[in-house]
């Protein structure tokens, strides 16, 4: 693996490294991703009915149902050797910025101290309307595609919503910020297990390049974001990763 050695030896040299995640990171710990031929989310639920303000609005029981199924999935996995790796990037290079679009909180149990997260996170649940944080809830996960009515908001009796960013709806404007700043400062920019289709996030590897970085890409199949990625890296998360890290930093 030419590449990976050359790829490598960029990433031993950076000073500032930002980690960019998407669903493809997860996948090997068993979370679905999104657009996966046969498995992929989307290629099985309808994310216009699911994942929108809409959606909500119209019917909070089977919104509200879904994703506390996606967070009982989310409670039942483990970091796989990417996650780690991520982790161990970070233990090499200070100044690692990870960024994830994804909602799981694989990157914290794999010991990366303060992810970006760009969509939210299935574990930061707020009310819809007054959006003060609650509690996750303590209720038996329902079974796929049952429904299940949100709990209500102690403060104002709004109804608590998932606290992940819907289609349709801005990005929080503090880790959108803090994520493009990185992105410029950055010398080594990875993207990993991310299609590059969902923006503004789908942006930032661009934005790193345009500002001079190298961009790393690991993924098994080709993106968009082939065209600003100095090394491709075809392979997956779990596999690629490790050999990345200790290509970078051998006696590691
Ligand atoms: N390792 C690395 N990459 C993988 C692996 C793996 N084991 N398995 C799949 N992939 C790649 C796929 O080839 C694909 O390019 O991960 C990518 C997953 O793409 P998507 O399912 O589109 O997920 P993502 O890019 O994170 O979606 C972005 O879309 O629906 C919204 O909010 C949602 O955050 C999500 C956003």
């Amino acid at each position: 693996m030419v590449d990976v050695r050359d790829a490598a030896k960029a990433l031993a040299g950076a000073g500032r490294v930002v980690v960019f995640t998407g669903a493809g990171m997860s996948a090997e710990s068993g979370v679905p991703t999104f657009r996966d031929a046969l498995t992929g989310l989307w290629e099985r639920f309808d994310a216009q009915a699911l994942a929108t303000p809409q959606a909500f609005e119209d019917d909070p029981d089977l919104v509200w149902g879904w994703y506390e199924w996606r967070r009982s999935l989310a409670l039942r996995v483990a970091p796989n050797p990417g996650h780690e790796a991520v982790a161990a990037i970070e233990a090499h290079a200070p100044h690692t910025v990870v960024i994830t679009q994804n909602v799981d909180d694989l990157h914290e149990q794999a010991g990366s101290t303060a992810p970006i997260h760009l969509h939210g996170s299935l574990f930061t649940p707020r009310c819809a309307t007054c959006s003060r944080p609650a509690e996750p809830s303590r209720e038996a996960a329902p079974e796929e595609g049952r429904r299940l009515a949100p709990p209500r908001c102690e403060h104002c009796g709004g109804p608590i919503r998932p606290g992940v960013v819907w289609f349709g709806e801005a990005l929080p404007a503090e880790p959108l910020e803090a994520a493009v700043q990185a992105a410029t400062e950055c010398d080594v920019l990875l993207t990993i297990g991310t299609s590059g289709l969902v923006y503004p996030a789908a942006d930032i590897p661009v934005v790193a390049a345009k500002f001079g970085a190298t961009v790393i890409q690991v993924n098994p199949q080709p993106t968009p974001l082939d065209a600003v990625a100095a090394f491709n890296l075809t392979g997956t998360a779990a596999t690629v990763l490790p050999a990345l890290v200790s290509a970078a930093w051998p006696l590691s």
